[in-house]
């Protein structure tokens, strides 16, 4: 099927089809390796809403953090071995293509790995080299993560890993989501898309908001 297009304006009733992304040993490569390979929801997605997490400097933070100005994010854990860093290189790449309209954007990596990304986990992880600058780390207890998941729809999945350290990986989905200023989706990107669509799609957004 076709990659995931920029659906800017996005209709919250417009049938949303997510990527699947699989980290980690137990990922079937054919599955991540294709365009947007699975629909997993349709029908009336809403997508953001009400949340209490906390920063990597360890502060609460709710969803009026992405009230005022656009933000870019992406759900994913700073364990992951491939699809996270690659998704979070690209949003980096994104930024800089941007220039100076990135100044007007927020970039946030919401964990879906709670019982390992601590704040203190999270605040080290976002300055990796590549990552948006200023990109902001949130997570919580297991409970505030779940609560997040459900208000923006978001497939992610614990998956145990035999003969591994690590113990557990998490499958997830691999949408960077942009909420515009009003706190609600605006439009999202797939797997397939460039940091020039990135860049493309959120000056689309800047420019019509
Ligand atoms: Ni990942």
């Amino acid at each position: 099927m076709r990659p995931i297009a920029i659906a800017l304006a996005l209709p919250a009733t417009l049938a949303l089809t997510l990527a699947l992304a699989a980290c980690g040993p137990g990922a079937t490569q054919g599955e991540a390796g294709q365009a947007g390979s699975t629909v997993i929801s349709s029908g009336a997605a809403e997508i953001g809403g009400p949340f209490t997490l906390v920063d990597d400097t360890g502060a609460v933070v709710t969803e009026s953090e992405l009230e005022g100005q656009p933000t870019l994010v992406y759900f994913g854990f700073s364990y992951c071995p491939d699809v996270c860093p690659t998704a979070l290189q690209k949003l980096g790449a994104a930024q800089e293509r941007m220039g100076a309209a990135a100044d007007d954007v927020q970039f946030v990596m919401v964990s879906v790995d709670p019982e390992r990304d601590t704040p203190e986990q999270m605040a080290t992880y976002v300055t990796n080299n590549g990552f948006p600058k200023g990109l902001r780390g949130f997570t919580g207890t297991v409970e505030q993560v779940d609560a997040i998941k459900d208000a923006y729809k978001v497939y992610a999945q614990k998956v145990p890993l035999e003969d591994s350290p690590m113990g557990y990986t998490v499958d997830h989905q691999d949408i960077i989501y942009l909420m515009g200023r009003d706190g609600e989706l605006a439009g999202y990107f797939g797997p397939n898309q460039t940091p020039a669509d990135i860049a493309v799609g959120v000056r689309q957004y800047l420019a019509n908001s």
